[in-house]
């Protein structure tokens, strides 16, 4: 993709766990701007990819470059730093349990910024507003519904109102109406920052009209990063089944899903 700068690119990573090849040979260039969407079955990796782009696994072989520069060369500090450009949602949220919810969405404000606490207050109130989030400010997450702690986690993520962000399934569990929600605002916030997305997502053939690249994970590898009309029509076998067993009859009228 040579016409966008280059955020982040996996150049050859194998990974095992103990006998199993989870990754093998994976490349993958992560674009600028653009919304990169990861499919693929259960187990199939995705989340261990996206935890190799973050600097939170570390590849057997090969490079992960962020920014330019080779993780495994960061010093602690430099990866704190690389960091603090993501936001994060990881599959389950992550909260902390023993803090409100305030609490949790307040957290990269205070780790990472000098705000004032009326200003933390209102940027709080902010985001939680926008993800239709009420009276829940001092509330524990074992308090609230799997749904709501989705999206208690996408207000943490987005506080700090980063220009990459890494969502691990960020509307499984939400309702139709929320999902679409959530897709609106990615969608916008993406038009407004002009951010960059690496979204982990079951949640085809929806997802297809937010990606600009479609990735799927399968046999340990990327079958591809295509746009989604390419990835439609792709005749690698594995993309071939994977929309078939997804989408069959919408993909074989040729229309697009609404
Ligand atoms: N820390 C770990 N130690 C050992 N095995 C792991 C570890 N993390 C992941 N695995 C294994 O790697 C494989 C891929 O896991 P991963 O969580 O990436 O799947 P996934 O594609 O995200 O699946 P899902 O769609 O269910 O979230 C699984 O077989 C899992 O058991
Ligand atoms: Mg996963």
């Amino acid at each position: 993709m040579p016409e966008h700068a280059v955020v982040i690119e996996l150049r050859g990573v194998d990974k095992s766990f103990g006998r199993q090849k989870v990754l093998d040979q994976i490349d993958i260039v992560i674009p600028e701007a653009k919304t990169t969407v990861i499919v693929g079955a259960s187990g199939q990796g995705k989340s261990v990819l996206l935890k190799h782009m973050l600097g939170l696994i570390r590849a057997d072989r090969g490079e992960v470059l962020v920014l330019g520069r080779d993780i495994a060369r960061m010093s602690n500090r430099e990866l704190r730093d690389t960091r603090t450009r993501f936001g994060v949602l990881f599959q389950g949220a992550a909260l902390l349990d023993s803090i409100t919810v305030f609490d949790n969405v307040a957290l990269p404000l205070r780790e990472r910024t000098r705000l004032t606490e009326s200003e933390i207050r209102k940027r709080v109130r902010e985001k939680l507003e926008l993800m239709n989030l009420v009276d829940v400010d001092e509330k524990y997450p074992a308090q609230l519904s799997g749904g709501m702690k989705k999206r208690v986690g996408l207000a943490r993520a987005l506080i700090l109102e980063p220009k990459i962000v890494f969502l691990d399934e960020p509307t499984t569990g939400l309702d139709v109406k929320m999902s679409k929600e959530i897709y609106r605002l990615i969608h916008t916030t993406q038009e407004r920052l002009g951010f960059t997305a690496v979204i982990v997502s079951h949640d085809v053939p929806k997802i297809f009209k937010l990606a600009d690249y479609i990735a799927l994970m399968a046999a340990s590898r990327i079958q591809g990063c295509l746009p989604p009309v390419e990835f439609q029509l792709s005749d690698n076998p594995y993309i071939r089944d994977f929309v078939q067993e997804t989408m069959g009859e919408i993909y074989t009228s040729g229309e697009r899903v609404t």
